[in-house]
């Protein structure tokens, strides 16, 4: 099928053009609205076109750059192009490019990052400025003008909502089969007008299957035939098959305590290889008739309500490997029974995470003995991706848990620190703790008695004497009355493992 067929708008028809005609569109200090999350759903011509055009205009010695904002992270057609030709001045809101990365942390690019549940809000609210341009990917067009979504919805509904222009880029890759998959909420309001949203259980549909636009901001439609990213998953490593195994113990324990029903509680399960063997595992264990509450849907749950073991689930993206978007395809209307895509301010909306009761399961960069977490930073001051939805999901989830291997770089980099180096999660936010040595379960804890369970449970046995030795000798400080003992810590020292990471190379003394 050809994208034009996809067309069934007669005056959007009469808008179709090249990639490179749409780009001349979009000025030099535009803000541009793209669709796009976690590799699915992206624009796959216009940013590549845009590319090319802002590096001739710089060739010839102008600065032409653009403010991009997205669902989240993209793929290299998109953040990797514009990045590559120094076109990106302002990006927001979660970004995984190695190309915007070492731009951001060289200081060329800035960067925003953003809660994802914030974004559409802050934009309706006015608080990141005009947005000029949308534009966004979708799997076909209506005779009415209604658009249907293709594989991510993300920030679509306010992008073209509230751009003044919108490019339309229809990509007949995308299964023509998706329509029906979208619930598209169009109920939320800014305040005071707010009402709660009608959501009680994950599969609802409270919204519609389709996306507006005006068909007059419309000044372009471009046809592509084009692939998501579909990254692949390496296959679980053996500590990502430890977290597993200590999760599910832990699972299987809250049901046995009374404090999770037996099918649990909807799943969140972040980006990854550890979320997915997480998956993986419980797909091989004890549980029946899972659901999922997340953001992205990865091969570990696509295989979990193939299986049978969740029956329904709903995101705001499919992101899934070659293989995944294989399986998918061919039972589109299996999956279409039991996957809900959503925007996702509500895939990731506080209210609705907190009324369903999501388990949430994250990853995490390192952790501190008290239990704050970082996300975000290497070493305090290199952005890696950004904190993405674990914000939304870590404070308003029934469970929260942040999890990695206790090491990283060969063992050198402990992920159990004295001090986390920035927080994104506080200690307030964060209930459990997974490295492959075991799970803290920091419920009902003081700080002094989380230091101590989380050193035993998560830190690397390499580490675990210095850790013990740190918070042994605040305490004494604490006890010599030359600081507190609610949270000891000795301030000249808190971040020595970090900076000596930066001299030696290792945070081992
Ligand atoms: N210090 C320095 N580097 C570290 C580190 C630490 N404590 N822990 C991990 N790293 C490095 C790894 O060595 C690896 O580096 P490489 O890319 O050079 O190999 C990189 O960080 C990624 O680590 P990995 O163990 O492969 O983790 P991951 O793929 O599971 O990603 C996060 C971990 C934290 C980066 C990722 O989960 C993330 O971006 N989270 C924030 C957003 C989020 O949670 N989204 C889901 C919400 S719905």
């Amino acid at each position: 099928m050809t994208a034009s067929s996809r067309i069934l708008h007669p005056g959007l028809r009469q808008k179709i053009m090249s990639a490179d005609a749409a780009a001349a569109l979009i000025s030099d200090g535009d803000n541009v609205g793209m669709s796009g999350f976690t590799g699915a759903g992206y624009p796959k011509a216009v940013p590549a076109a845009l590319a090319r055009h802002i590096e001739r205009a710089n060739q010839g010695g102008n600065t032409f750059r653009i403010g991009v904002w997205t669902g989240a992270s993209t793929a290299p057609e998109l953040d990797g192009a514009l990045a590559q030709v120094g076109g990106i001045e302002m990006r927001l809101p979660y970004q995984s490019d190695p190309t915007c990365r070492t731009r951001i942390n060289a200081g060329q690019m800035d960067y925003i990052d953003i809660h994802l549940s914030h974004v559409a809000q802050f934009v309706w609210f006015g608080f990141l400025g005009k947005l000029n341009v949308a534009v966004v990917e979708v799997a076909g067009v209506l005779e009415d003008g209604r658009l249907i979504p293709s594989s991510s919805v993300g920030n679509n509904k306010t992008w073209l909502d509230q751009a003044d222009k919108v490019i339309l880029e229809v990509n007949s890759w995308q299964p023509a089969a998706l329509e029906g998959m979208h619930d598209v909420y169009y109920g939320t309001q800014r305040p005071p007008l707010r009402k709660p949203i009608p959501m009680v259980a994950p599969g609802d549909r409270i919204g519609e299957p389709y996306l507006h636009v005006d068909p007059a901001k419309v000044v372009a439609v471009v046809e592509t035939q084009a692939p998501d990213r579909n990254t692949a998953f390496t296959p679980p490593d053996e500590a990502s098959n430890r977290i597993a195994e200590h999760i599910l113990d832990f699972l299987a324990h809250e049901v046995k305590q009374g404090r999770l029903p037996a099918e649990l509680l909807p799943l969140q399960s972040g980006v990854g290889n550890i979320a997915n063997a997480v998956l993986s595992g419980l797909n091989q264990g004890p549980f029946e008739n899972l659901t999922g509450y997340t953001e992205v849907l990865q091969d570990g749950m696509l295989e979990m309500l193939k299986s049978g073991k969740m029956t329904m689930a709903s995101a705001t993206a499919l992101s899934l490997s070659g293989e995944g978007m294989k399986e998918f395809l061919g039972n589109l209307d299996f999956y279409r029974q039991r996957i809900v895509l959503r925007p996702q301010e509500i895939s990731n909306h506080p209210e609705i995470i907190r009324r369903l009761g999501i388990i949430s399961m994250n990853g995490m960069i390192e952790a501190d003995i008290y239990g704050n977490v970082n996300s975000t930073h290497i070493m305090g001051t290199r952005i890696m991706n950004g904190i993405g939805g674990s914000g939304d999901f870590a404070r308003n989830a029934y469970l929260s848990m942040f999890m990695t291997p206790s090491t990283a770089k060969g063992g050198a980099i402990s992920c159990i620190v004295p001090m986390a180096s920035p927080v994104d999660h506080t200690e307030h936010d964060v209930q459990i703790l997974v490295t492959e040595q075991g799970l803290s379960d920091l419920r009902g804890l003081a700080p002094r008695q989380r230091a101590r369970r989380v050193i035993e449970r998560c830190a690397h046995p390499d580490f675990r004497p210095a850790l013990l030795d740190y918070v042994e000798r605040a305490e004494a400080e604490g006890r010599a009355g030359r600081a507190g003992l609610h949270t000891p810590h000795l301030l000249q020292e808190a971040l020595s493992w970090h900076t000596r990471f930066e001299r030696t190379g290792s945070m081992r003394a």
